[in-house]
């Protein structure tokens, strides 16, 4: 296994230099790893970087040729815990020890009632029950399948920039054509869909819940309306945060109406905003809220957690499947609840945003293509545009970055409808010298990439 070369950070990141980096990333093992993977892997899995995993710790992660990096992609925010928390590998490996899998409704576990009776103490509803999926989009089809029943109505109403999955209702309701969808119909039907508010290009939060009043006179009476499905932060649109205003104006909507409010949290979940939960910012009790990503560390889990009466109301057996609520995965889940309590990390998220914010703020003065900063919490990103008038998307730019800092031993996610933002899913568990060096190494690539 190739080793690489330790080299000196240039500039002020020095001495709290701790990566190992390389600029000829893919190494040969990771090459040679990747050029199979061509031959046998379907191609649409595409890889963002050209570096293979050996091994994860905390916010690190060590490529089969040993190098470490900064890991802010963190399994697109699973991993708040960090890669390979111990108490929940612990956790993990002794419920794999006892046993991995009946199928719940053929013979339940404890381990699935207990996470569940976690989660309702923890979400922000009244009288909650909860129920278990594996991926993010599998709990956003589900949320609608409970959405649904209660309501007996078929539509949904989702947002421009939402993303939430891609099997086909979930897809239907993404928003993103490339490369999501284009290709991929036809979608499932009664989907309809309006702008999310963005303070940085419009529309604001009254244009943009005028449109959502206006939709139910222009394009589906409010009354065959089931769920409005919002993200308070949305991930993949580019970590726009829903105003205030706007999340009181959905509520409002959904109470006049008798819609379901869905709140997907599957990005913004498990401590990333400051909260244990991205709608207790809000002070707005939603219907359902869907949970995916950091709730088991990356293992396959998903929930969905809402009112008793919109649980309740499927028919018996139109709620489940072979592998929901995964016994090991649930175990991690609840080693994680416990993680995310001892180790204080909606503080540490809070603190780890304050510390990225002022400086992306300070890039955002230095250099005019970081046309906005904006996120919750940890939940941060910076928008590169071409020029700070014209606010025209500069996605070439944005991956100019990520190649750079990537180089450099820091993993950077690109987001955003036009892939020109650039956000932070850093593992909350991150240290303060961690955090300082990521920013040093994030700031010589933003340096690099302009200047190139
Ligand atoms: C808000 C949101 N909802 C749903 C999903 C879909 O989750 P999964 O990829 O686990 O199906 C995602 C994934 O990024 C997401 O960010």
């Amino acid at each position: 296994m190739h080793k690489a070369d330790r080299c000196a950070i240039v500039g002020s990141m020095a001495t709290t230099k701790t990566i190992d980096i390389r600029t000829d990333i893919p190494g040969p093992r990771s090459r040679e790893i990747i050029e199979r993977k061509q031959r046998v892997v379907a191609d649409p899995l595409s890889l963002t970087f050209p570096i293979v995993i050996e091994r994860g710790e905390g916010a690190r992660l060590t490529d089969v040729d040993g190098n470490t990096f900064i890991d802010f992609s963190g399994g697109v925010g699973c991993l708040n815990v960090g890669h390979s928390h111990p108490r929940v590998v612990e956790a993990a490996q002794e419920q794999l020890e006892r046993f991995s899998h009946t199928d719940f409704t053929i013979v339940p576990y404890e381990v699935y009632v207990r996470l569940a009776e976690r989660l309702c103490e923890l979400a922000p509803i009244a009288n909650a029950k909860a129920s278990f999926f594996n991926a993010g989009t599998e709990a956003v089809e589900n949320a609608i399948k409970f959405a649904r029943s209660y309501t007996k109505r078929p539509a949904v109403i989702a947002f421009e920039g939402g993303f939430h999955g891609r099997t086909l209702l979930a897809l239907s309701m993404t928003s993103k054509t490339h490369p999501y969808k284009a290709g991929l119909g036809p979608f499932a039907p009664e989907v309809y869909r309006v702008p999310f508010p963005n303070d940085y290009r419009g529309p604001s939060a009254q244009e943009a819940l005028a449109a959502l009043e206006r939709a139910l006179v222009t394009q589906v009476a409010a009354e065959t309306v089931a769920a409005i499905v919002v993200e308070p932060v949305q991930g993949e649109g580019g970590f726009l945060v829903a105003p205030q205003e706007f999340m009181d104006g959905a509520r409002r909507l959904c109470d006049e109406h008798g819609i379901v409010m869905v709140v997907d949290e599957v990005q913004t979940g498990f401590a990333r905003t400051g909260k244990f939960l991205a709608i207790e910012h809000y002070g707005v009790e939603p219907d359902l809220i869907t949970v995916a990503k950091s709730i088991a560390m990356g293992l396959p889990l998903s929930g969905v957690i809402g009112k008793a009466e919109i649980m309740d109301a499927p028919g018996d057996s139109a709620i489940g499947g072979t592998y929901v609520g995964n016994p090991v995965a649930q175990a991690a889940g609840l080693a994680v609840l416990d993680v995310i309590a001892d180790e204080n990390l909606c503080a540490r998220a809070t603190a780890i945003g304050d510390q990225l914010r002022e400086r992306m703020l300070a890039w955002q003065e230095r250099f005019e293509r970081v046309g906005n900063v904006r996120g919750l919490g940890a939940m941060l990103a910076i928008e590169l545009v071409e020029d700070a008038e014209s606010k025209e998307p500069a996605a070439e730019l944005a991956s100019a970055v990520t190649d750079e800092a990537a180089k450099r031993g820091l993993l950077l996610l690109k987001s955003g409808i036009y892939s020109n933002c650039i956000r932070v899913l850093t593992p909350l568990t991150l240290s303060d010298p961690e955090l300082e060096e990521a920013l040093g190494v994030w700031e010589e690539a933003l340096e690099a990439a302009l200047s190139g």
